[in-house]
Order: structure tokens, then sequence, then C-alpha cells
């Protein structure tokens, strides 16, 4: 069994999907093997995303993650990483295929409604970072 780390963004609290992901990752074969709720402080989001430091869009997703309350989890299942990020669909939610999470629940390339860890390494590393227990 392998980890990632999912999120689900402001937009997508927000809008009050949260439980409609949560179902579509349990009907995916997912676990959610620990989950919380909280806001990302300024600092929280722009370490978390300090490998788009300096990309043109850092202030604006730095200001997305922080505008609401955040739902983080831990997700297992075979091939988690890819499994996860291939139910999310593509980062820009209008280019995401139909039935994918991204394409219910998100607009457009900044308000995409989750995040998934890219590898198993920084799987683990965000893993740590929320649930340093
Ligand atoms: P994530 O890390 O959130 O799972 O998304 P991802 O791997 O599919 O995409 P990534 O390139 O890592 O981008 C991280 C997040 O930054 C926002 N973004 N905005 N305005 C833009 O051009 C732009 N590009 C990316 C999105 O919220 C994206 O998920
Ligand atoms: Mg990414």
């Amino acid at each position: 069994m392998n980890q990632t780390l999912a999120i689900i963004k402001p937009d997508a609290m927000e809008k009050g999907n949260m439980d409609n992901i949560k179902k579509d990752i349990l009907d995916g074969g997912f676990s959610i093997v620990k989950e919380k709720t909280l806001m990302l402080t300024n600092e929280q989001a722009c370490s978390f995303y300090d490998i788009h430091q300096e990309k043109p869009f850092f202030d604006e997703l730095v200001e997305f993650m922080t505008s609401h309350e955040c739902h983080v989890m831990v997700l297992e299942k075979e091939n988690a990483v890819i499994e996860w990020r291939n139910l999310m669909g593509a980062t820009n939610s209008k280019e995401a295929e139909p039935g994918t999470i991204r394409n219910k629940y998100g607009t457009d390339v900044s308000m995409n409604a989750t995040h998934g860890s890219d590898s198993n390494e920084n799987a683990t590393k965000e893993i740590n970072f929320f649930f340093n227990d």
C-alpha cells in the first residue's frame, strides 16, 4: 500500500463540496487514513508551495490557499500518488476529463478544487508537513 497527501482546497470547501469529493475518493477505492480541516497560515502556504516561489502565480496561489479552510487527508491505495492524480484530473479544471474531480468541482487553472502529491518522495514530505505526530 502507498500513501499520498490530498487537500480539498478553499474553493471546493466554500462551495460545500467536501463530502462529494470524499465520496469520490472512497468510491475510487482509497482509504482516508488521517484527516483534518484547518485554515492555512500565510507562512504554512508559502512553505508548502515553496517549490513555486519563483512562479508568476505564487502570490495568487498563497492568497487562494489561505482564503478559507482546507481539508487535508492522507489517502492510501496501491499506487496512491498516481491513482489520486488520475482521479483529480488535469491541473487546469477546464482541461480536466469529464468525471474527474477537477472537472466536476474546479473552475480553472488556479481554483482547481484539490491538491495531490506529485511523487512518493514528496508524498512523504507533505504527509509529515501536516501530520508530524
Ligand atoms: P497541486 O500541486 O495543487 O496538486 O497542483 P498540480 O501539481 O496539478 O499543479 P502545480 O503545477 O503543482 O501547481 C500548483 C497549484 O498552483 C496553482 N496554479 N495556478 N495561475 C496559474 O497559472 C496557476 N498554475 C498553477 C493551482 O492551484 C495549482 O494546483
Ligand atoms: Mg503540484
